[in-house]
């Protein structure tokens, strides 16, 4: 049982395998957070340690006694309304005019398993028995709003999942301006705000700063997830490392507007927020609706960044992602678009493909500029018919031409857009999000369709599904290349036009939701100018993403060892392109491209016929040795032993899930006279098992490899080394 409630004291006690999370009703109404940490036995006594209202302060107590004020208790879902002064979780106004909210505790139900949240994506169970949920229902006497809040514990991934639905019980109209999926509280402010940043080519840097007393935060207003920022946070005790330390983690399972927020106060209670950005926010709640916020994983370790790390891989490999290829290896492939850019014929891509089936690739990827008349990005998106110009017998035709050489075939598409130069605009200008009187930003000569209307959304799923009809074409990767500005729908009333961003992300889902289940057997991949939008939401629809634009593998340590912090390996697009990179004209070795791409889903991104006889060996041995580590890499445990951040190279480490086969990949950015080596220590391995380096044939044991480590020779730039190694029996006793 996961979760015990304590009905004499009013007290819900939530465990997982290593942590427990307690929440209790203070005088029969105040819903309180008691604790979150590492698991308890027990939890008793909700005024043990409850932050008393500190005498004489400036804020007022709705408490029936002095002792106690809602703006300094860990209110746990915390609205707007009572004395509480603090940012709250939810804010509504009502139809006469008032701002305020004051829910109590009326009841709770405790159900076996997990239910889909409607409309949104979520993580699910595959039986009963894989979670349990409690449901706690707030209810305002005085307007009949009922928040109910859902906590669904996956007792052995060291997982809470957390959500919230309000449901307009009362006769008034309600207009949520706020709704937060997760509010939770550290009892001291003595821990670091983790989060990850970036931008275009450079996603998810890992950055670290003390909390203050005030407000910290990161959001999305772009109606994307971003690259900017994504859907997370930790907050972490100032010297953890990856195997040492407590650490908190928070994941918002959504891909638009969002907001990660950690509020200090000046008792130093940090209150920590997450969930869809009220900013531009507003969603009108009739009598008899319901509204339902995404939801927020949450998980806790006290040993380091590693281990909830390797919590959210595994729920999120396992019970985010879905379809045929959550559980399969996926194909090695082989895209066109740094080759050729716009500039290809069917002639080009059979070139292509050719000389990559002779070197093992299994899947060629056609990207842009495969249909309309599109042969630079400003026309034609949203015209989804082959350009007969390049491939004479359209996309059909050159799909078969693959198909029989023995591969599969994939297609880009930018389903969400449209080009003012395209038949699409012309036919239908008002389709696209726009404020009538504004102007409309072109980014990359773009618009973005407008997906909160039923016909466009139909529109987008009959072209894209008549064109994966027409072929056998066996992958999508699915590219979304801007930012929503001038915010304005011509189908929704003027009343409704600020719940545009949380609309068009509905829409999206739903548009992905019925593709994807119209073709369940091809692999889809997102893609949003690289990894922007890369968040947990569009997992629950692309297996695996385009990590970042940025193919150089140095700039990739950074990118994948700071989309690691929450994303699993087998989510990770990472190809080897050529040299001097496109986006930064570096040069790197081709050993090393390909030791960095295979730490991701593995494939190539260059013109295989411009490389020389010594190289395509290269590549073909590079194809051989990921087919043999790629299940390793994708469904083990990963280990980060060394990071780009902190110094002058990078260390990772997989453990494949039955323990047998250890891949390591050691990469220096930047070598220095005299500082030649670096000693690594492997991690999970068993301490009494042998393993073999499968190149030397050395024997090592595995508390030699965990304790002593390995020499890695540090002396050039940009040099990598992958050691593969077998576990042979233990020895016997
Ligand atoms: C942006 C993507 O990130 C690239 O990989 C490529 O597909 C281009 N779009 C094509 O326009």
């Amino acid at each position: 049982m996961s979760i015990i409630y304590d009905a004499k004291e009013n007290i819900f006690h939530l465990q997982t395998a290593h942590t427990s999370y307690v929440l209790g009703v203070l005088r029969g109404k105040y819903l309180l957070h008691l604790y979150y940490g590492g698991r308890i036995s027990e939890y008793h006594n909700i005024e043990e340690n409850l932050p008393v209202h500190a005498g004489c302060t400036w804020s007022a107590t709705d408490i029936e006694e002095f002792n106690y004020c809602t703006d300094t208790l860990p209110m746990e879902y915390p609205c707007y309304g009572s004395a509480d002064l603090r940012t709250p979780a939810f804010h509504a106004e009502y139809e006469s005019g008032s701002a305020l909210t004051c829910p109590e505790y009326v009841g709770h139900r405790i159900i076996k398993g997990k239910k889909p949240l409607p409309g949104l994506p979520a993580t699910y169970v595959e039986s009963e028995q894989e979670a349990e949920t409690l449901e706690i229902t707030l209810r305002d006497p005085l307007t009949g709003l009922e928040l109910v809040l859902s906590y669904s514990v996956f007792a052995e991934y060291d997982v809470i999942a957390k959500s919230v639905r309000a449901v307009n019980k009362g006769s008034e109209l309600i207009n949520i301006k706020s709704i937060l999926s997760s509010t939770t509280y550290l009892f001291d402010k003595n821990f670091e705000f983790v989060h990850l940043e970036g931008g275009w080519g450079r996603e998810r840097h890992i950055q670290k700063k003390p909390l203050i007393n005030g407000s910290m935060s990161v959001d999305s207003k772009r109606v994307s997830s971003s690259h900017y920022h994504s859907p997370f946070l930790a907050l972490a005790r100032p010297w953890t490392t990856e195997n040492q330390g407590e650490v908190y983690g928070l994941s918002l399972v959504y891909s638009g507007n969002f907001i990660a927020q950690a509020d200090t106060n000046h008792q130093d209670i940090v209150r920590v927020n997450m969930g869809i950005n009220p900013f531009g926010f507003n969603w009108r709640l009739e009598p008899g609706e319901e509204f339902q916020a995404p939801e927020v994983i949450l998980t806790y370790s006290d040993t380091g960044f590693g281990t909830m790390s390797r919590n959210y891989h595994r729920l999120y490999r396992n019970r985010l992602c879905r379809g045929k290829y959550r559980d399969q290896e996926r194909p090695v492939l082989i895209n066109n678009w740094e080759a050729t850019y716009f500039h290809f014929n069917e002639e080009k891509i059979l070139e292509i493909a050719k000389k990559a089936k002779s070197v093992g690739v299994e899947l060629m990827v056609l990207d842009d500029g495969w249909f309309g008349k599109r042969n630079t990005d400003n026309c034609s998106l949203g015209d989804w018919t082959s350009n007969r110009e390049k491939l004479p017998g359209g996309v059909e035709g050159l799909a078969d031409k693959v198909s029989a050489l023995g591969m599969k075939f994939g297609l880009w598409f930018e389903p969400e857009m449209v080009s003012k130069d395209s038949e699409l605009y012309r036919k239908h200008p008002d389709w696209c999000i726009h404020a009538e009187g504004r102007k409309r930003t072109e980014s990359r000569n773009q618009l973005v369709l407008d997906l909160t209307r039923k016909e466009v959304r139909d529109y987008i799923v009959e072209a894209v599904s008549n064109v994966l009809g027409s072929a056998p074409i066996s992958y999508v990767k699915w590219d979304m290349n801007r930012n929503i500005t001038e915010i304005g729908s011509a189908g929704l009333p003027g009343e409704r036009q600020q719940e545009l961003p949380h609309r068009y992300i509905l829409g999206i889902y739903e548009v992905l939701e019925r593709i994807t289940a119209a073709f369940p057997d091809v692999l889809f991949e997102g893609c949003s100018g690289g990894g922007g939008r890369f968040d947990p939401g569009m997992l629950y629809y692309f297996p695996q993403y385009w990590t970042s634009d940025d193919s150089d593998a140095i700039e990739r340590l950074y990118i994948q060892h700071g989309t690691s912090m929450v994303m699993p390996a087998c989510t990770m697009g990472a190809h080897v392109s050529a040299v001097p990179n496109h986006q930064l004209h570096r040069t790197t070795p081709l050993k090393t491209r390909g030791h960095v791409a295979m730490m991701g889903q593995f494939g190539y991104e260059l013109d295989l016929n411009s490389l020389s006889e010594e190289e395509i060996e290269t590549v073909k041995a590079q194809i051989s040795q990921y087919k043999a580590i790629r299940r390793t890499v994708h469904y083990g445990e990963m280990y980060r032993l060394c990071s780009p951040f902190e110094g002058r190279s990078t260390a990772w480490e997989y453990v494949s899930p039955e323990g047998n086969q250890v891949v390591l990949m050691y990469c220096t950015i930047r070598a220095m006279v005299l500082t030649g080596l670096t000693r690594i220590r492997f991690e999970g391995l068993e301490p009494e098992a042998q393993y073999k380096d499968t190149e030397s044939g050395k024997v090592y044991g595995g508390d030699y490899l965990m304790k002593v480590g390995l020499y890695m020779a540090d002396d050039r730039d940009f040099e990598s080394r992958l050691i593969v190694l077998e576990r042979l029996s233990a020895p016997t006793p």
